[in-house]
């Protein structure tokens, strides 16, 4: 018999498997593969490709690659059920809802297993915080559809989301974009990883078993090129896709000028900070937590440890220590903490990496793993340069760099340097100084003392490269909503003609009529840099001449409005004092103001009109500039989740050419009261009001480079702004072809995009400012703040 003492001195673990009885009876009764779940029915397998177990290589099921006909069925149906299921109360979606939560509930079990098979996660993780989570998430979102209409007065659908999720949570990211879809009165179709369909397809029977209407929900398996059907079908009004960097960059791309709304949540390097103070036991589980759960396929895995240096030996010497006893095998094992990857392409992606990372000097510390199947061990890597391929690519396994740092600042500066921004740990006993580092983390989650805390209550998503859109909460749920639109349709206004240049001879500066109105950048007045002007037409003669801005001017003005970001840093109130300021000297000048509109053509009233909505347009933006608040939500207990709501950065807008002062204003100033420094190109054709806004900006203590304007070309100043990665967000009002550019042309960085068709707002009326314009104008960043012992 074994001696009890022996066993705790060695504390090893018999095995403790959980039956996969139940997911294999289910598996065996659909030995002749899967078809796809469209309007309420299962179609016949076809076009059948294999599902595998990565623990074993063994093959799971047979499912059916979707074609081009499939997703335009599963299209069809969901457009055909989408009015009735949006016409029913929310009450009545709310039981439906309701309903598939209790009924996961029923079958977690074979869910659980299921997902194991299926993924390689560990049992323990699916069973423990996958499969509550998703329950969670349909409860929320049945409680959403509830009160629907009461919370979200005038919303309304977006009609058919077509939905695209990854390999890594299968059947958590299908609750994350399902529940809130519904709730919000659209219908699905969706799209479930090549790798892991299998629990989709439980669920779609887990809604025939529940009742959904039919065509509520459509289930279109395949790989890729499913996926790509589906982001192209002119059906579908929403796409919502969680996966690769790559993918999110094509899909923004294929969707440009469609008029598609688009969420999407992408790939992360997050960084996980450990400060000096910081409980570093609390901080070794936490790195257990972030980045080996789920063997390091997570998007939001804080896979680039930053270690304050005076800690850095102890820190490294507890984690090598805690890594050694993970055990990586059978994931259907209880004790186990690492399950397999979820496919030999992802295990030989991930052996290149670091197989690159290894050339770069770096060095790895690793666990054990099973040498059959699809492991690979946690793994520590050290001595790796921020540059380097381990420190900025996403490697999506259990692999973590670390890196010791100085001072707040530099563990700051570190986290920073990545293009992406999706979630960040930060590790102190200061609650002043984690708050302080979680504020200037650019990332859509920030954990303070935790890491991968989820909730369906708390929004998600990320910043930069990591995508735009969150999912949970209130600010979830408006992803799947349509705000009031506006009311005022008139005729679509064609794209002004390219300016005529005009060489602009130095001495043409200051002379009389024809003084040419520069840039203003940084704060100053400038030359364009091409040398050039254009014409101004007027009533009967020319009404002046405008610098023609080129490439190089966009580039200087960008430049001057990152250097600006002290803006960003000052209060809500300062802000405001500027902005009154600046509608106190607006309105000092009315008179001269009116009197350059009536110059390019407006009538008198009008250009009276336009001046006097200008100058309230600004005090509104003053009053705001204080009162767009975050807030703290209902989350796991002992958890404040608080949402800041921050400014995008540096936002580039192009104006309408009509309402040339007040079509600037009402996009320039819902942006700089949130903390915004904006890049503006004016009325290509009236300009000149814009220029004359140069000296009030200068007598309102603005500081230099929080507006920059660029006179010019609207169409080809645009597309340098759309293009530029120093560029968070690009606003357009002016044609289709211009929104499609732009939308195109932010694929490069992700940048947010707004377009609109110029002559669709009426600047004047209740929709030329608004709440809208100010949700717009920022992001939203989850804290996640623990308390108690
Ligand atoms: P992926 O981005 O290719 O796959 C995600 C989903 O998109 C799958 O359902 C796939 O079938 C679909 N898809 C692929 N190409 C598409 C297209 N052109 N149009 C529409 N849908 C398309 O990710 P993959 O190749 O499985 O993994 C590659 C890398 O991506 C991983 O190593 C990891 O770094 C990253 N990744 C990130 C995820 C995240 O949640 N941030 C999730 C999955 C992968
Ligand atoms: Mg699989």
């Amino acid at each position: 018999m074994t001696d009890i003492a022996d066993i705790l001195d060695r504390m090893e673990y018999g095995p403790a498997p959980e039956g996969p009885g139940i997911a294999q009876d289910w598996l065996a009764r659909h030995a002749d593969g899967f078809g796809h779940f469209i309007a309420g029915r299962f179609a016949d397998p076809g076009g059948l490709f294999d599902v595998t177990n990565p623990a074993t290589g063994d093959v799971l099921a047979r499912v059916t690659q979707g074609t081009t006909e499939d997703v335009d069925a599963a299209v069809r149906a969901a457009r055909a059920a989408q009015p009735g299921w949006a016409k029913l109360p929310g009450h009545e979606r709310a039981r439906h809802l309701y309903a598939l939560a209790r009924h996961i509930q029923q079958h977690a079990r074979l869910l659980a297993v299921l997902e194991t098979l299926d993924n390689g996660k560990p049992i323990r993780e699916s069973r423990d915080i996958d499969l509550p989570l998703v329950v969670r998430h349909f409860y929320h979102h049945a409680g959403w559809a509830a009160v629907l209409e009461d919370e979200f007065p005038a919303h309304t659908p977006h009609g058919v989301c077509g939905q695209i999720i990854p390999w890594n949570f299968p059947l958590l990211m299908l609750a994350w974009k399902v529940a809130p879809a519904l709730a919000a009165g659209n219908t699905v179709v969706l799209k479930p990883a090549e790798y892991t369909p299998l629990t989709a397809l439980a669920f779609a029977q887990i809604a025939q078993e529940c009742g959904l209407p039919k065509g509520v929900l459509n289930i279109v398996t395949g790989d890729g090129a499913t996926g790509a059907g589906l982001v192209a079908h002119p059906g579908v009004d929403k796409i919502a896709f969680t996966g690769s960097t790559a993918v999110g960059r094509e899909i923004r791309r294929t969707t440009a000028g469609s008029g598609k709304a688009l969420t999407l949540e992408l790939g992360g390097k997050s960084p996980f900070i450990v400060f000096a103070d910081a409980d570093l036991d609390a901080a070794v589980e936490g790195v257990v937590d972030g980045v080996w759960f789920n063997q390091g396929e997570v998007c939001c895995a804080g896979t680039r440890i930053l270690v304050a240096e005076a800690v850095a030996e102890r820190f490294e010497a507890r984690l090598r220590a805690r890594l050694e006893h993970l055990r990586t095998g059978d994931p259907l094992d209880k004790c186990t903490d690492v399950g397999a990857i979820v496919h030999p392409v992802q295990l030989d992606r991930i052996r290149t990496l670091v197989g690159q990372g290894l050339t770069e000097g770096a060095e790895l510390v690793q666990g054990t793993a099973p040498a059959e199947g699809c492991f690979y061990p946690p793994t520590l890597v050290t001595g790796v340069h921020p540059a380097s391929v381990l420190a900025q690519e996403e490697i999506f396994g259990p692999v973590v760099t670390l890196t010791p740092f100085r001072t707040p600042d530099d563990a700051v500066a570190l986290a920073n340097n990545t293009r992406y921004g999706l979630a960040a740990s930060v590790w102190s006993e200061s609650v002043n100084l984690a708050l302080e580092c979680a504020t200037r983390v650019r990332a859509g989650v920030v954990w303070i003392n935790g890491a991968n805390l989820f909730d369906a209550g708390a929004p998600f998503g990320g910043m930069r490269e990591s995508g735009f859109g969150r999912e949970g909460g209130r600010t979830g749920l408006t992803a799947y909503l349509r705000s009031p639109a506006p009311t005022d349709k008139r005729k679509p206004v064609a794209a002004p003609p390219a300016p005529d240049p005009l060489p602009d001879a130095g001495a043409g500066y200051g002379n009389g009529v024809d003084r040419t109105a520069k840039l203003y950048i940084g704060g100053r007045q400038v030359r364009p840099d091409g040398g050039y002007s254009y014409p101004v037409a007027g009533v009967k003669a020319r009404a002046g001449l405008a610098g023609l801005g080129n490439r190089k001017d966009i580039r200087s003005a960008v430049e001057a409005a990152h250097k600006a970001s002290a803006w960003a840093a000052q209060t809500g109130h300062a802000r405001a004092q500027v902005l009154y300021y600046m509608a106190e000297n607006l309105s000092a000048r009315a008179p001269e103001f009116a009197a350059r509109l009536q110059g390019m053509g407006q009538s008198a009233a009008r250009a009276r009109a336009e001046v006097d909505h200008a100058v309230r347009r600004i005090f509104w933006y003053a009053a705001q500039a204080d009162k767009l608040d975050g807030g703290v939500h209902s989350t796991t207990a002992k958890h404040l989740t608080l949402t800041l709501r921050e400014p995008l950065g540096v936002v580039g807008i192009a104006c309408p050419v009509a309402s040339p002062l007040l079509g600037l204003i009402s996009l320039v100033l819902p942006a700089v009261a949130m903390g915004n420094r904006v890049v503006a190109v004016p009325s290509q054709t009236a300009p000149l009001a814009a220029t004359d806004l140069y000296q009030v900006f200068d007598t309102s203590d603005l500081p230099g480079g929080v507006i920059n304007i660029v006179t010019g070309a609207r169409e080809e100043l645009t597309r340098t702004l759309a293009e530029h990665d120093d560029v968070d967000a690009m606003w357009y009002v002016g044609t289709a072809d211009g929104a499609r550019m732009v939308e195109a042309a932010s694929a490069g960085n992700l940048k947010q995009t707004w377009t609109e068709a110029e002559g669709a707002r009426d600047w004047t009326g209740t929709h030329g400012r608004g709440r809208d314009f100010l949700l717009r104008a920022t992001q939203i960043k989850t804290v996640w703040l623990p308390y108690g012992e």
